[in-house]
């Protein structure tokens, strides 16, 4: 894993956007995935920016987001389709008709979505960069703890953490789901590249259990430590709990100097 400590969060969204930039400048018809939630969105609000000063097109790419809630109406400002399209596919030019969630129309079996959609992104020829944020007790898309690592996308029972930690996002009347059809663990893991921001104190355990931990299914972030290209962008507070810290920003410097002698490098 790259580990990325940057000053602030708002640096960690424009490293980000930087890095997604960086990407469609050589592939203008990547396929990327995507992630809702409060950290994405300062990296939507960059990408919109650098979208806005002709610096980058989605005009080319699609995209498939890691997840939907189930039982919420794609037209409730609640579903992520909303979400998304109020962040980012209305504000850039992006073809709406290649963006993708693993949404369950109504009246639709919720058990075939998972199986279309892993076609769907298969046909697409697979995700180049899947960019991601950290649930506070270490999930990814909505793989809770003691997801199958080798899982795909399917409907999966939210934490009822979870529930309560998202709960701060619907008034007291509103239905809040507790089902999601999510893209599952091996499916992330097919992505080409892996992009994950993880900003603020409250996600530090996450972060060290991801980063240091062992791997296991109690903490689904933690799988990333299996993937060739993980890029990880922390601000301060984020990587407070991780030991090998100065390691990290050790290789970072490394890393700079061998960019812009060579170009792009990864370190794994
Ligand atoms: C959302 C998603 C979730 C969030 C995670 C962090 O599509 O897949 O895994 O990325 O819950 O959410 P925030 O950024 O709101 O803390």
């Amino acid at each position: 894993m790259e580990i990325i400590i940057l000053k602030s969060a708002e640096v960690v969204a424009a490293t980000g956007a930087e890095l997604v930039a960086e990407l469609l400048r050589v592939r203008p018809n990547a396929v990327l995935g995507l992630a809702t939630g409060s950290t994405q969105l300062s990296l939507y609000r960059k990408l919109v920016e650098k979208n806005h000063a002709g610096e980058i097109s989605f005009s080319d790419t699609s995209s498939f987001n890691l997840d939907e809630y189930l039982g919420v109406a794609i037209g409730n400002p609640q579903s992520y389709r909303a979400y998304m399209d109020r962040e980012f596919f209305d504000r850039v030019d992006i073809n709406k008709d290649n963006t993708f969630l693993p949404s369950c129309e109504d009246g639709q079996n919720p058990v075939l979505v998972g199986p279309r959609y892993e076609n769907k992104i298969r046909e697409s020829g697979g995700i180049d960069l899947q960019i991601m944020g950290l649930g506070y007790n270490g999930h990814i898309g909505f793989n809770e703890p003691s997801s199958s690592l080798n899982s795909r996308t399917r409907v999966k029972t939210l934490t009822q953490q979870t529930v309560k930690d998202n709960s701060r996002l619907f008034s007291e009347s509103e239905f809040q789901p507790k089902l999601a059809i999510t893209m599952g663990i091996a499916t992330i893991m097919d992505a080409k590249k892996i992009l994950l921001l993880a900003t603020g104190d409250d996600k530090a355990k996450a972060v060290s259990e991801m980063v240091e931990g062992p791997v296991s299914a109690m903490c689904p972030a933690s799988v990333l430590q299996m993937h060739e290209r993980v890029t990880v962008l922390l601000d301060e507070t984020a990587a407070a709990r991780l030991r090998n810290r100065e390691y990290y920003e050790w290789t970072y410097l490394q890393n700079e100097s061998l960019k812009q002698r060579f170009g792009i490098v990864h370190e794994g």
